[in-house]
């Protein structure tokens, strides 16, 4: 027969132990299932400085730097594959001189091979190249990783997403451009939902972890459906830089 104190001990290890479980348990369970799963989903934000104001550039980089933008969105345009020229090697380097952030490089440039070391060299963490811009696409997105930068392939709104088939297991990210490439300040494209979906379905089996990044007109009215139909990257030009507290509005769009 036990005796009163073992029972008493063994009651006490029971007590111990389940509390130990009770407390354990939940902890495991918000550290391995919630955390990867809800916490891994949030949208990135990349403000797009091609709305910033060039006369204070230092200071807009900086309020990127202390705002919770993800990536700092740098839009070189050439005048050739886009009717508009936006800025080149000097300002690119200004800006990765301030910059804590990223650079999210979206070259809309006819041959972008000829400068994806240039761009590497001056600080670009992502480079992204346009479909319709390449003609030996699969050499141009080997040729992104060479240089140690995440490999981006962009679609303009008329480019078919299941062109991608062959070249999707290879990309780091894919940019669906929601207004025609050129300008900041256009209209959104609707369409662009149903591109996101159809890439979200063509990436599951072959790439599951590739950015979407959905670049223009994005604002937060439409960023809602982007992030549900599974836009992970969201760039904003003039709604973050033409709203009155930049800092305020890239907190909400990061927060939806
Ligand atoms: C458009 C650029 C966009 C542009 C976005 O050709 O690629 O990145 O800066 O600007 P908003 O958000 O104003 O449309
Ligand atoms: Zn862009």
């Amino acid at each position: 027969m036990m005796s009163y104190s073992c029972v008493n001990t063994t009651n006490c290890c029971k007590i111990a132990t389940n509390i130990l479980v009770a407390f354990t348990f939940p902890f495991l369970y918000l550290l391995f299932i919630v955390i990867p799963i809800f916490g891994g989903m949030k949208h990135l934000i990349a403000p797009s400085i091609l709305a910033a104001d060039f006369a204070n550039l230092q200071r807009d980089i900086q309020m990127l730097n202390q705002s919770e933008a993800d990536w700092i969105h740098v839009d070189i345009m050439d005048g050739l594959f886009v009717p508009n020229i936006s800025f080149g090697f000097p300002v690119v380097e200004a800006v990765n001189k301030y910059a804590t952030k990223p650079l999210d490089v979206h070259l809309m440039i006819t041959d972008p091979d000829r400068y994806l070391k240039s761009f590497a060299d001056r600080g670009a963490a992502h480079i992204t190249v346009h479909y319709e811009a390449c003609t030996h696409l699969n050499r141009t997105v080997q040729a992104i990783k060479e240089l140690g930068c995440t490999a981006g392939v962009a679609l303009n709104p008329h480019t078919p997403v299941a062109l991608l088939e062959d070249i999707i297991a290879d990309v780091d990210l894919v940019l669906i451009m929601s207004v025609n490439p050129g300008f900041g300040g256009q209209k959104f494209i609707s369409n662009t939902y149903k591109k996101i979906e159809q890439l979200k379905v063509l990436c599951s089996l072959q790439n599951p972890d590739l950015f979407i990044e959905v670049d223009g007109g994005v604002n937060l009215q439409n960023t809602p459906e982007l992030v549900k139909a599974g836009a992970n990257v969201l760039v904003a030009g003039n709604f973050v830089f033409s709203s009155g507290n930049p800092t305020a509005t890239i907190q909400e769009l990061k927060q939806i």
